[in-house]
């Protein structure tokens, strides 16, 4: 059996061949019926003429509908039809599965996202999350390839943990307890040293202090896993379970870490487009999409970076005359407003944004010598905002002891990442970057929850 992809890419030479797959139509007419196939390898499918006196058609002809599972075999011929190189004059067909036609919910006509979000378990049969899954799985492949190529080395950090990397107690809890009846301290408190793992645990929100443990002995490590957080974002950038790629490199200062970031960002966006062509022509012609979105990726990998300082970006938006929802004032995170105008109209494309108010980070980022910012550093893209969070790392042990104690975080759960900065500590940076932020990039799609197979947010993990 080959695959319809193969078959429209002229992989194929002409002749007699087999396929099968999903019907997307069936018209019948008395001289001659068509189906268009589609297996779910390609945007395109493939065109099946077939003569209604054709007798293994005639047994089941009126039981192939929309949704219905066929296999068919047949002579590729040129097709005189546009936008096709091949069809099918088929010899035989067979029905393998029925759709029944007063209840399958994928009809010709376009559906609407939101619609196919109802139903998450058809929706990949429709020509555009079908392509978002293919484009998905080409660039975590090309995420592996780039560091794979690099000599960096692939770090499964745990799932289950229990530290807070971000110390922002955005976490799902892991637990057996009984939640009717779990068992008390005497202070009225859960006693969790009767919980499965004796203590509290929870789902990680990011590998990155274990990758940290990595980089202390292998130097370069990546890890690609899920990550979990428990904020109430009801956006169309937030999920509660989403995909990271977190490389941390022993010895690389903020620069060198801003390079990695900036390399990584174009090898994946590259490799979609060599590999993925078909389907972001398909994506990026969509009537959500941006115009021009083709030529800004092709613009982007062969760029170099920008780059704007925190203070310098508050400046730019304190004098741009725009008035914005959230005043803006040295000291404040920025505002996806603050970030859009300075990706799309400030900079019109992707920009780091660094040293950020050590206020407004996490512990671990390592101090800079006014001792008011931290060695910060997120890239902003157009439409998106922020794709990547990243930073060196503080490495001297007092002054991360520190910040621990300065922000109130418990100290004892982080005494091996303190312990790290005893034992051969080393300058050493890392970032994190949103899988699904990245495809909504390369894909121009504008809700997260289409990026993504199984989305999960807050109020549903359906599936
Ligand atoms: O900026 P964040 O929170 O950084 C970290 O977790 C660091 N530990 C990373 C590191 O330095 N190793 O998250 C990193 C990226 C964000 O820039 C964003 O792209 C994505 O993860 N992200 C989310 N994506 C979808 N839904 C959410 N709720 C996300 N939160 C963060
Ligand atoms: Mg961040």
């Amino acid at each position: 059996m080959i695959s319809i992809r193969d078959i429209n890419s002229s992989k194929i030479e002409k002749g007699l061949v087999s396929v099968q797959g999903w019907v997307r139509t069936h018209r019948q007419s008395k001289s001659v019926s068509f189906i268009e196939l589609n297996d779910g390898s390609g945007v395109k499918g493939l065109q099946l003429v077939i003569e209604p006196t054709l007798e293994s058609y005639a047994k089941v002809a009126v039981s192939i509908s929309t949704g219905a599972a066929i296999k068919a075999s047949g002579e590729l011929v040129d097709s005189p039809a546009k936008g096709q190189k091949f069809e099918m004059k088929v010899t035989e067909i067979t029905l393998v599965g029925q759709a029944d036609p007063e209840t399958y919910p994928l009809q010709k006509k376009g559906h609407s996202l939101e619609f196919l979000r109802e139903i998450l378990h058809l929706r990949p049969r429709s020509n555009t999350i079908g392509a978002l899954w293919r484009v998905r799985s080409r660039a975590a492949m090309a995420v592996h390839k780039f560091y794979q190529e690099r000599d960096f080395f692939y770090l499964h950090t745990p799932i289950v943990t229990t530290s807070d990397c971000e110390g922002a107690g955005e976490m799902f809890r892991v637990s057996t307890l009984d939640p009717r009846s779990p068992p008390l301290l005497e202070n009225g408190q859960i006693d969790f040293s009767q919980d499965f793992f004796k203590e509290q645990a929870h789902l990680t929100v990011s590998g990155q202090l274990e990758a940290e443990i990595g980089a202390m002995a292998l130097s370069k490590v990546y890890t690609f896993g899920p990550t979990f957080r428990a904020e109430n974002s009801n956006t169309t950038r937030h999920l509660s379970e989403f995909w990271m790629i977190e490389p941390e490199v022993a010895f690389n200062e903020l620069p060198e870490n801003m390079q990695l970031a900036w390399d990584f960002v174009k090898y994946v966006v590259e490799d979609v487009i060599k590999q993925c062509g078909e389907e972001l022509e398909f994506l990026h012609a969509r009537e959500w999409c941006e115009k021009g979105l083709s030529e800004a990726l092709h613009k982007l990998v062969t760029s170099n970076y920008a780059v704007l300082d925190y203070t310098e970006a508050v400046k730019i938006l304190e004098t741009s005359g725009k008035k914005f929802e959230f005043p803006v004032s040295w000291g404040i995170d920025l505002q996806t407003e603050h970030e859009r105008f300075l990706t799309d109209e400030y900079i019109k494309g992707p920009v780091f944004v660094v040293n950020y108010p050590k206020q407004i980070k996490a512990f671990y980022m390592k101090l800079n010598e006014d001792e008011k910012t931290v060695r910060a550093m997120d890239l902003l893209v157009p439409r998106l905002g922020e794709i990547i969070g990243g930073s060196q790392r503080e490495e001297r042990h007092d002054v991360l002891l520190n910040r621990i104690k300065e922000l109130g975080l418990p100290q004892a759960p982080y005494w091996w990442y303190l312990e790290l900065r005893k034992f051969g500590t080393t300058p050493h940076a890392g970032f994190g970057l949103g899988f699904e932020r990245l495809l909504m990039y390369i894909t121009g799609m504008q809700n997260i929850r289409d990026v993504t197979p199984f989305p999960r947010f807050p109020g549903y993990a359906k599936f």
